[in-house]
Order: structure tokens, then sequence, then C-alpha cells
């Protein structure tokens, strides 16, 4: 199994990041068309922390990919976004990476609802969240894009009238 690590961006991150959204696999992330140098100065390097926590993905040392926490549902919880370059992808890449990020919600920040909201249209992006453990929750339509997305959260038990992200989610195969 290939070894991932995921390093928190800084302004010093520019370089590699402008090289990895130039992928052409990386357009139309968040929006249309080549991601603009204002929108990864002003989004990515890690100036919007703590309500959004942004990560270098390195595979074997080489940067392969983008993730994020961002805070959400008043503080109560949070979700994340991912992509890596296709090169990297279906080596289980992908699943090591939420993995970290559920560990982090749980023992960093402690959240109760931990959730991903992928484009309706992204079919494989919503079978790679399920696949990983979470659950299509509910339709949304977002006035301001008019895009359309289905949430899905991480399952959740319930300790002393406490609600806690799940450990150890057994993710049923073979289906969907
Ligand atoms: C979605 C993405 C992050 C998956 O990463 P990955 O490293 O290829 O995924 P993994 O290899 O860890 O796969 C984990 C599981 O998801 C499944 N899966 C991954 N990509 C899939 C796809 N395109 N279609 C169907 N299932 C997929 C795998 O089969 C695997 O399931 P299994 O354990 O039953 O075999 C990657 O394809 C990507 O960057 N896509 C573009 C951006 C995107 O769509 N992001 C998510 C939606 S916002």
């Amino acid at each position: 199994m290939v070894t991932i690590k995921l390093t928190r961006t800084s302004t010093d991150d520019f370089t590699a990041l402008r090289r990895l959204f130039d992928d052409p696999s990386f357009h139309g992330w968040s929006g249309s068309g080549r991601v603009s140098d204002d929108v990864i100065r002003t989004k990515y390097l890690g100036l919007r922390y703590p309500n959004v926590e942004c990560f270098l993905v390195l595979v074997d040392d080489d940067v392969a990919g983008f993730t994020q926490l961002h805070v959400a549902d008043e503080g109560e919880g949070g979700g994340m976004d991912l992509i890596l370059l296709p090169q990297v992808r279906g080596q289980g890449v992908g699943q090591q990476v939420v993995m970290e990020m559920v560990r982090l919600a749980q023992e960093e920040h402690e959240w109760s609802r931990f959730t991903v909201d992928p484009d309706i249209t992204n079919t494989d992006g919503i079978r790679f969240w399920q696949r990983c453990g979470f659950i299509p929750e509910e339709v949304i339509t977002v006035p301001e894009t008019s895009t359309t997305g289905v949430i899905m959260a991480w399952p959740t038990t319930e300790v002393n009238g406490h609600r806690y992200l799940a450990t150890g989610v057994n993710v049923v195969k073979g289906s969907p």
C-alpha cells in the first residue's frame, strides 16, 4: 500500500498548489475553469484557519492532492473536500485520507457531525464517499450557485446523551 501524509498548507505552498491546480483534472474544482492565482492565495494557503484547514496530500512524498476541513453546523460539526491527481487514484489513497480526516474531526475537533456534499452529478464521488462510510441523507440545492448536492454524513453514536462520530465504521462492500 502507498503511504500518505497530510501537511497543512502555508503561504510557502503557492507553487506546489499552483502546479496541482494546473492539472486539467483540477479545473472546475469549486467553480468553473482553471482555479485563479487569487483563489489559491485567498482560499487554499491556510489563511482561513481555523474555520478552514487546508492540506496537501503527499503520496510517497510527492504532492498528489488537496483536502480541506471546514467548520459547519454552527461549530458542532464540520465537513471535508478532497481531490487527487488521476495518477494516484484507485489505490486506496482517498480512503486513507478520509480515515485521517475523520480522526482529526474526532480527536482534535470533537465534532458530533461530519459531512461531505458531492454534486449530485458526481456519481463516482458519491460512490467513493459511500465506500468510505458516509451515509446519504438529503439532496439540497444551493440558491447562490444553483448547484444540487447530496449531503452525506459520517455515522454517529450516542453515549450518555452526547453524540460522537463513530469509530470502526464497517462499510458494507458489494453495494451500491
Ligand atoms: C473521489 C476520489 C477522491 C477517490 O480517491 P481514490 O484514491 O481513487 O479512492 P480509493 O482508491 O481510496 O477508493 C476507495 C473506495 O471508493 C471506490 N471508488 C473510488 N473511486 C471510485 C469511482 N470513480 N467510482 C466508483 N467507486 C470508486 C473504490 O472502488 C474503493 O472501494 P472498494 O474499497 O470497495 O474497492 C478521486 O477519484 C478524486 O480525486 N476524484 C475527483 C474529485 C472528486 O470527485 N472528489 C470527491 C467528490 S467532492
